[in-house]
């Protein structure tokens, strides 16, 4: 193998769309360009996000390239994320990448975008933490996932557990609309809630089996909870939306966090990571080393920028992938679900 590989990656699953050059597992560029044609519906509305990709995909793999400093010809492998995802948005991004890899006659790598959350740990970069080795715990939480792992290698991997319902990001987005906040919500339940008392309203914890997951019960809560509180006193949200918000962003983080505590006593590994868009989430991170030190184990967390979705975490995902010669045939479709 040479010593510098070079992969272009395209990450086009959701509502971000990014192209991103790595030399092995550094990153030489990382476009994501956010769709905000979304906020005025309160939710991502496919259709809408499959036409942005296609209108945005070029510009943004060209930028890419041009940002790295390196040529298409320069380039060894395309990688792109097959899914799990949006159709539409999907098939945009792996029919680009396709074409180009057939113009360039470079071999594809698809990619699974959540296994990409995880390995995005390896990225070389001064700001991430080197010391991650297999066997590792993984908490992927983002707007679609919530769920435990175990990883053995970078091709083997076990799930503990997940959730039954909603996904936690799903969770802080579906209270936050509630509270009458703008989509996506986590953001803003976190940006609140650093004014606010955690402890000033308490919502309850779900009875699932270990390592498991469940937010639909605390999201029936809060909407019961507010329509009793403002029967009376219609301001009742406004006046104490920076404590709701901490007491809704106190118990979602406890949830997760008191799966993984137990996942850690049962496996007895030492180093876990977060990953996915909800690890951007302050008080998940301040209270994971927390964890971490209570339990004497090591918790991985990135760069902001590396947590919601980026290509940069395709790339490295590809890099493991191409290590292994683990190519895709031109044959392969984009999947929802995988
Ligand atoms: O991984 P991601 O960017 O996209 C998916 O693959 O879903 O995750 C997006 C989710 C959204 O639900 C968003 O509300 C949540 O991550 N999120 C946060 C924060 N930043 C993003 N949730 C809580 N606190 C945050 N700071
Ligand atoms: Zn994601």
């Amino acid at each position: 193998m040479k010593d510098k590989v070079h992969i272009l990656a395209i990450e086009s699953s959701c509502d971000d769309t990014s192209a991103a050059v790595l030399e092995n597992l550094k990153v030489k560029s990382n476009i994501i360009s956010s769709q905000n044609v979304h906020q005025k519906y309160g939710g991502v509305v496919p259709e809408l996000a499959s036409r942005d990709h296609e209108k945005n995909i070029g510009w943004l793999v060209d930028l890419s390239l041009k940002e790295a400093g390196i040529d298409l010809k320069e380039i060894d492998a395309i990688a792109v994320t097959q899914g799990p995802g949006l159709l539409g948005s999907l098939i945009v991004g792996v029919n680009f990448a396709k074409s180009l890899a057939m113009a360039i006659e470079r071999p594809i790598i698809a990619v699974n975008h959540m296994e990409a959350h995880v390995l995005a740990h390896f990225i070389d970069d001064p700001r991430i933490h080197q010391g991650l080795r297999f066997p590792f715990l993984a908490l992927t939480v983002s707007g679609g996932h919530t769920q435990l792992y175990l990883w053995e290698s970078d091709v083997q991997y076990t799930i503990l557990g997940q959730t039954l319902d909603d996904a936690a990001g799903e969770a802080f987005d579906k209270i936050a609309k509630l509270l009458g906040l703008p989509y996506p919500g986590g953001p803003m339940i976190d940006r609140l809630s650093q004014k606010g008392n955690a402890g000033k309203f308490s919502f309850p914890h779900p009875k699932v089996e270990d390592f498991h997951f469940s937010f639909s019960g605390l999201k029936t809560a809060v909407l019961y909870f507010l329509q009793d509180k403002t029967k009376d006193d219609p301001d009742f949200i406004s006046r104490n939306l920076h404590d709701i918000a901490a007491s809704v962003q106190k118990t979602i983080v406890d949830i997760l966090l008191s799966e993984v505590e137990k996942a850690i006593a049962h496996t007895g590994i030492r180093q876990w990571v977060i990953c996915g868009g909800v690890s951007a989430n302050s008080l998940l991170r301040s209270e994971a080393l927390l964890l971490a030190q209570k339990t004497k184990t090591e918790v991985f967390m990135l760069p902001l920028e590396y947590t919601t979705d980026n290509a940069a975490m395709i790339g490295a995902a590809a890099w493991f992938k191409y290590k292994r010669g683990l190519f895709s045939p031109l044959s392969f479709a984009a999947k929802a679900r995988l």
